[in-house]
């Protein structure tokens, strides 16, 4: 049939225009983002690529960018947000705000940072022998799906002012929002080190974790990090679609199924490694090594701005006193699964993996029958 009279129907935008820009595509329940290919990106100048996770939802993808060593990105502009991870390497970022303010800040592994929306902005590697890996967590399918307009996205001159927080939000400062446990808020627009940011206790999710949720830029962007101890792990929960979850530090490995199933998938966490539970997917987190381990979630619907009412119903922000459904065991209508509820043979798997590592469980008080076997 003629192209021009073929109906168009059932399109995705943000796909199309991936397919147009000649950018490699990266599609996994898992991806080792070391290991991904990235190929030139013009609109860039750098090598980049798109990484799709399966199950992440309609609104977020990753965008994978590799600059050479002494290169930097072309200046640019755009109507999403992005949250940005660095793996590997060291350089800086200059962004530009209305009335020619400018802020530049200076990263190395294990940092994150957010762009705010439609700031311009440019990085650069900082080494002239090395290239620099990074990973931006981004709204673009949601933002393309929506006015399927490139110019629109790329070429808008409007300034956000509001976006822009404070100077010592860009030189590793920020404010600490005491919420509640689980939902404590960490304004700022870039963490120099995720490793060393103070974490606040979240009892709730058990086995001594702790975590923090970031504002970043005043964004719709989510990302969180979440600490467990030595010896210790995390209760089981599911939640809506789209957390782009990464190792930090640590070694330790997540348990992933849906309920009824037989087995568990098992995912040894690795710098550089990002999975994704997806919608309603039970999922829990485990600490093997002898350090505390970290770990970053990046998504599409902050605790500030949660977007859908899955978000809020998992942050317990329908109404005010409402409780996550996160931190609510799924018998009283929650998302979690308490230790006493878990399936007996998660605790004896991880236990099998701390005697090899020769690593003490701390999970005595929560598994007093195994402690006495
Ligand atoms: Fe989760």
């Amino acid at each position: 049939m003629d192209e021009q009279i073929m109906p168009r129907y059932g399109i995705d935008p943000y796909l199309e225009w991936v397919k147009k820009e000649g950018l490699p595509v990266v599609e996994d329940y898992g991806i080792d983002l070391f290991d991904v290919a990235t190929a030139p990106w013009p609109r860039y100048g750098v090598k980049a690529a798109a990484c799709h996770l399966r199950g992440r939802g309609d609104f977020a993808n990753m965008f994978l960018f590799e600059l050479p060593p002494g290169g930097s990105t072309t200046p640019q502009r755009h109507l999403y947000e992005e949250v940005i991870y660095v793996l590997e390497g060291t350089g800086s970022t200059q962004l530009e705000f209305a009335d020619g303010v400018r802020r530049s800040f200076e990263w190395g592994p294990r940092s994150m940072f957010a762009i705010p929306l439609n700031a311009k902005h440019r990085h650069f590697n900082g080494s002239g022998r090395n290239r620099a890996l990074m990973v931006a967590t981004t709204d673009l399918p949601l933002v393309m799906n929506v006015f399927h307009n490139e110019r629109f996205i790329f070429d808008t001159n409007f300034e956000f002012s509001e976006r822009t927080g404070k100077d010592d939000y860009y030189s590793g400062e920020g404010d600490l929002i005491l919420v509640r446990p689980g939902n404590h808020m960490w304004e700022t627009n870039f963490v120099p080190d995720l490793e060393q940011l103070e974490l606040q206790p979240w009892a709730d999710r058990g086995g001594g974790s702790s975590n923090i949720m970031f504002v970043l830029a005043d964004g719709i962007m989510h990302a969180h990090i979440s600490e467990m101890p030595v010896g210790t792990y995390k209760k089981g929960h599911r939640h809506g679609p789209g957390a782009h979850v990464m190792c930090v530090v640590g070694q330790g490995y997540s348990l992933l199924w849906f309920e009824g199933d037989k087995d568990f998938l098992r995912i040894a966490w690795k710098h550089g490694v990002v999975f994704p539970p997806a919608d309603r997917q039970l999922h829990q987190h485990f600490n093997t090594s002898n350090r505390p381990a970290r770990y970053l979630a990046t998504g599409v619907g902050s605790l500030r701005y949660p977007l859908t009412a899955v978000k809020r119903r998992s942050s317990g922000t329908t109404s005010p006193g409402a409780k996550s459904a996160v931190s609510l065991s799924i018998k009283q209508g929650g998302d979690q699964t308490e230790y006493e509820d878990q399936d007996p043979r998660i605790h004896p798997m991880w236990l099998a993996e701390l005697r090899q590592n020769k690593v003490e469980s701390k999970m005595e008080k929560d598994f007093p029958a195994v402690a006495r076997a």
